[in-house]
């Protein structure tokens, strides 16, 4: 533990888009963080791959070190700030030496902390080090710091978030433009709002990393990523954006977690949420999260999700806190307070569903399906019929009332089933958050 009466010395090991953000900021506002600190900040070692890279800040006064592990062990280093990434590799020794020496570990790594979170929050409690990593779920917006402190008297019920900016832009974009979801991926790699590889967007992987860690905080539970059931966009069709329009919702990719007597039910999966609601409006590549607390009612957060500036500012701000010696826990309690709570499974998921049929256009197809829906027991809220433009057949769009999802997933199998039922029936949950 650094003493704190003198400067807080950081290393920095990862100097890309977030390591040089946090640079810039800790040179940039140098004064500024020493008088909200109470003491000063200052960088001492840095690490990256390559030395010779020209990053646009001055590196010339830092030690460096090739191998990132090395910031761990220096003498003048009493925090390390991780910005590699990835969930094991360097990032993962990095944090497990860090902390095993008593020193403090900032990260905005999502894989790392979803994935060993429980480990290294127990590492820090061991070793009286501080473990912080706010800028990992939704960048700027400051929801852990939130979840943690400012709704530290709440029961936190549920909460619901748009938690990956590439996803959200890509929807925007689909509805704006009326493209496919493939025109607008390609787009979106053009423009460098999308990876090369998207996979880790695109289908959710990166939304559930952010919704395990969400949960664990809201519920005082361990990160779970085995019992967080994981859809993406790719199957989003331009047709169910308009449908949703018509009838008073539009699709977000959501990281959903609740909590009732049951259990902890975590997921991530394309939703209509209606366009009322605080989340629908919430467009491009902004992040936003929702989260219900028993006695403040319903909060609202929302902000840049990525980016240097933004994530490179929530990086700092657990910079600061550590400064100010803030030792809260890594989850808001103990390890050993940490609670095991039964994971809700997927079918046991209550709620309403919208459902979009491409049917044959002919008389006794509309009686087979209600039978379908009859026979699960799942009860019709509202049901339209629209012509198609290709095949002559038509679409049967429909919204169940609240009923659970394993009676959905019958329904859907005996639609298949029938010869009237011309291609794979669509399915999207309805969030009315
Ligand atoms: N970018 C965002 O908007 C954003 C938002 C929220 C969270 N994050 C998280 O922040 C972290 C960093 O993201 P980023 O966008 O800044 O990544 P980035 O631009 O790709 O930078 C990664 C840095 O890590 C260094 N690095 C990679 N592998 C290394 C290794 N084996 N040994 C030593 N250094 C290594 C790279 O060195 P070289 O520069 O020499 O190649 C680079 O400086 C990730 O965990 C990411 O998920 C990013």
């Amino acid at each position: 533990m650094s003493d704190a009466s003198k400067p807080l010395k950081v290393g920095i090991a990862g100097l890309g888009t977030v390591g040089a953000g946090v640079v810039k900021i800790l040179q940039g506002h140098a004064g500024l963080l020493t008088r909200r600190a109470g003491r000063a900040i200052e960088i001492t070692a840095v690490s990256a791959r390559d030395r010779s890279r020209d990053r646009g800040v001055d590196l010339t006064q830092y030690h460096w070190c090739d191998n990132p592990v090395e910031t761990a062990s220096l003498d003048d280093v009493d925090l390390v700030v991780e910005l590699i990434g990835g969930s094991d590799g360097p990032a993962l020794t990095l944090a497990r030496e860090t902390l095993s020496k008593g020193k403090s570990f900032v990260t905005a790594n999502k894989a790392l902390i979803a994935v060993h979170g429980k480990e290294l929050a127990t590492l820090a409690e061991k070793n009286g080090a501080t473990l912080r990593f706010e800028a990992a779920v939704a960048g700027g917006i400051p929801i852990i710091k939130a979840l943690v402190e400012g709704l530290a008297a709440n029961e936190v019920t549920g909460l619901h978030g748009i938690l990956n900016g590439t996803c959200n832009y890509i929807l925007t974009r689909m509805e704006r433009e009326g493209l496919s979801f493939a025109e607008v991926l390609a787009d979106a790699q053009r423009l460098g709002y999308a990876e090369a590889d998207p996979t880790f967007d695109i289908d959710g992987i990166d939304t559930a990393h952010k919704t395990a860690i969400l949960a664990a905080i809201a519920f005082g539970v361990a990160p779970d990523m085995a019992n967080l059931p994981v859809e993406g966009i790719r199957t989003i069709a331009p047709v169910d954006i308009d449908y949703a329009k018509e009838l008073g919702y539009r699709i977000k990719l959501l990281g959903v977690a609740r909590k009732d007597s049951a259990g902890v039910e975590t997921r991530v999966y394309p939703a209509m949420v209606p366009l009322t609601a605080p989340l629908a409006g919430v467009m491009n590549a902004v992040n936003a999260v929702v989260v219900h607390g028993d006695y403040v009612g319903e909060t609202v957060y929302e902000g840049a999700g990525a980016g240097e500036g933004p994530t490179a500012s929530a990086v700092v701000a657990d910079i600061i806190d550590i400064a100010r010696g803030n030792l809260c826990p890594a989850f808001g309690v103990k390890v050993a307070d940490l609670q095991t709570l039964p994971a809700i499974p997927a079918d046991k998921h209550y709620g309403t569903f919208y459902v979009r049929l491409s049917v044959e256009d002919k008389p006794g197809v509309m009686a087979e399906i209600t039978a379908a829906l009859a026979k699960e027991q799942v009860s019709i809220k509202s049901i339209l019929q629209r012509g198609k433009a290709d095949d002559g057949g038509v679409y049967i769009i429909l919204t169940t009332h609240r009923t659970v999802e394993a009676s959905i997933t019958a329904v859907l199998e005996r639609f298949n089933a029938l010869k009237s039922v011309l291609e794979a029936p669509a399915m999207l949950r309805i969030e009315e958050v």
